[in-house]
């Protein structure tokens, strides 16, 4: 058991290499649109069935993937470590599926298998009975027959409230020994805001990104590295002592 309290942050990067395509780089891009554009209100409300479209093949891009060693890494660590959190900005379902569980897991941005209505508050999680194909039209609400939205956070829209206290009362209870950001560009305020409050008082700030980020000037470590080369190998350190 490490005698410490963790915190992960991991963003798109360490799906990468399970083959889903990041935000930012050139592969994010799909049929020639920007995902940054196709993940708002404003793209939903213009054309809900073009966006329906783009949620359903990157369901089943993440449906067809698996877990990778960085996944799998991040949930031995929580396993391990006395205290854990992991704070995922990904909407797939891969951390959950190499064995990181609910309780020690938040997914800040949603999950990619809800399906909310835009209007009420009627959702369901559509993993197992979705029959998804290319000329299905965006799924109406069954109570309200609104338009029904993934479950994920849009750019500009409010994180959802109980993840969020979540994480706040994590930080809360006392400053963290390690904290790692693995895979994230960490371009959003709060983002930054966690990860420097949870590492002040001396806590260890590992990054894990092959690229500078607005994190990396903070960091106590760098590996500029894929994470699936480093995670394992930092983990069983770790817990080496
Ligand atoms: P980005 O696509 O912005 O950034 C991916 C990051 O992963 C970059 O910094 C890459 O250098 C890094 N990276 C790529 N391959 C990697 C690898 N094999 N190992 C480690 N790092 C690698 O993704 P996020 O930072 O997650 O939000 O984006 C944050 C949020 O912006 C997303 O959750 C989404 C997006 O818009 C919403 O939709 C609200």
């Amino acid at each position: 058991m490490l005698d410490a309290r963790v915190l992960v942050l991991t963003g798109a990067g360490v799906s990468a290499e399970s083959g889903i395509p990041t935000f930012r780089g050139k592969d994010g891009y799909w049929r020639n649109l920007n995902p940054a554009k196709l993940a708002t209100p404003e793209a939903f409300a213009k054309d809900p069935g073009l966006v329906w479209e783009w949620y359903r093949e990157r369901r089943q891009r993440i449906r067809a993937a698996q877990p990778n060693p960085a996944h799998k890494a991040i949930a031995k660590l929580a396993q391990h470590a006395q205290k854990f959190l992991l704070v995922t900005q990904n909407v797939d379902d891969l951390h959950a599926r190499a064995g990181s569980r609910k309780e020690k897991m938040v997914q800040i941005h949603g999950d990619i298998f809800v399906t909310r209505c835009s209007r009420c508050h009627f959702s369901r999680h559509d993993y197992e009975h979705e029959h998804e194909s290319e000329d299905i039209d965006p799924p109406k609400c069954p109570r309200c027959n609104a338009l029904m939205r993934p479950g994920v956070v849009w750019f500009g829209e409010q994180l959802p409230w109980d993840e969020l206290r979540r994480v706040e009362n994590y930080l809360k209870d006392g400053r963290c020994d390690f904290v790692i950001v693995a895979g994230t560009t960490a371009t959003f305020g709060y983002i930054i805001d966690w990860v420097l409050r949870a590492s002040a008082s001396n806590g260890q700030l590992i990054e894990v990104n092959p690229e500078v980020t607005q994190l990396s000037q903070f960091a106590t470590k760098l590996y500029r590295e894929p994470a699936t080369k480093v995670l394992l190998r930092l983990v069983n350190e770790m817990l080496a002592g």
